[in-house]
């Protein structure tokens, strides 16, 4: 989509939930570069009002920091219903991944997991929605992951979640679309940010991504499709573990890949 279009249909603004590393600045150079205004929304101020700055200077564009922790969903919904900056786009990139084993995550992880992947994504949705229907336009972009695919041992609860999420974009990508609103999954693999290599202790899995390439692939196949696998290589590993192999199979091979998490 060219940027002129882009603009007229998603902007003037996009709020990104998780917007000052990896991924989530990935995304809001994305829009940035597509000539949109920004509201970025991460716990941390000091990185948060850094990455808002670097954006400024860089593509002289107007950036909204909020910093808040979107496990706080009545604290977000207050704030960000009090923004006078009109909302076209939301991406909804943070996340939270209790990894291990189930039986040694604590309630308050599993809560937090629920409260980040779940409840806030579902109602922030429904709250910028009601604007973009009374716009008639707009696009919605939830983070999904290869893991959501299916079951996955020591990741069963974040695995869950990111299901939620694809499962919830597919079905807003029909019900949305008359109004005018293109609703997006994305459904990741493996991808460089902070987050990753935090998680990852050994070499990077195959196929992994760039942040700026997922971001990029992600927003041009905004208002194709209700999903996006960006790269090949997950592509073909999504089809063989959705589509080739038994449900039984597939979870098998996922818990080669996580036996190593801790
Ligand atoms: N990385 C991968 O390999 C991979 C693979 C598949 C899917 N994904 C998905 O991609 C998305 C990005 O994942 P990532 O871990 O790599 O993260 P990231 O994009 O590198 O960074 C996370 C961003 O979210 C913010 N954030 C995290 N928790 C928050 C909270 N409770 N409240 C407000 N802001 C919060 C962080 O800032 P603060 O810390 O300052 O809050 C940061 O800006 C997630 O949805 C994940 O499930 C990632």
């Amino acid at each position: 989509m060219k940027v002129a279009r882009f603009k007229e249909r998603y902007g003037p603004y996009a709020l990104i939930a998780g917007g000052s590393e990896g991924l989530g600045f990935a995304f809001a150079e994305a829009a940035a570069r597509r000539g949109l205004n920004l509201v970025l929304l991460a716990r941390k101020k000091e990185r948060l009002e850094s990455a808002a700055a670097t954006l400024r200077e860089t593509y002289k564009i107007d950036v909204v920091s909020i910093a808040a922790d979107l496990a706080d969903y009545e604290n977000v919904k207050e704030t960000v219903a009090a923004l006078q900056v009109s909302i076209g786009l939301l991406v909804y990139n943070a996340a939270f991944a209790p990894i291990g084993l189930f039986e040694n995550t604590s309630e308050e992880q599993l809560a937090l997991a629920a409260a980040v992947n779940v409840k806030t994504p579902l109602l922030l949705t429904k709250l910028l929605s009601a604007a973009m229907i009374r716009q008639k336009r707009g696009g919605i972009v939830l983070m999904s992951s290869l893991a959501g695919a299916q079951g996955g041992p020591k990741l069963a609860a974040y695995a869950a979640t990111k299901a939620f999420n694809a499962i919830l974009a597919e079905g807003l990508w029909e019900e949305l679309k008359p109004h005018g609103i293109d609703v997006l999954a994305c459904c990741a693999g493996a991808i460089l940010t902070p987050g990753y290599r935090q998680a990852e202790k050994t070499k990077p899995a195959p196929g992994t991504l760039d942040a700026r390439e997922v971001a990029e692939r992600t927003l041009k196949a905004l208002g194709r499709k209700p999903m996006i696998v960006p790269g090949a290589v997950n592509k073909l590993g999504r089809f063989i573990l959705t589509r080739v192999l038994s449900r039984k199979a597939a979870i098998n091979l996922m818990s080669k890949n996580t036996r190593g998490l801790s």
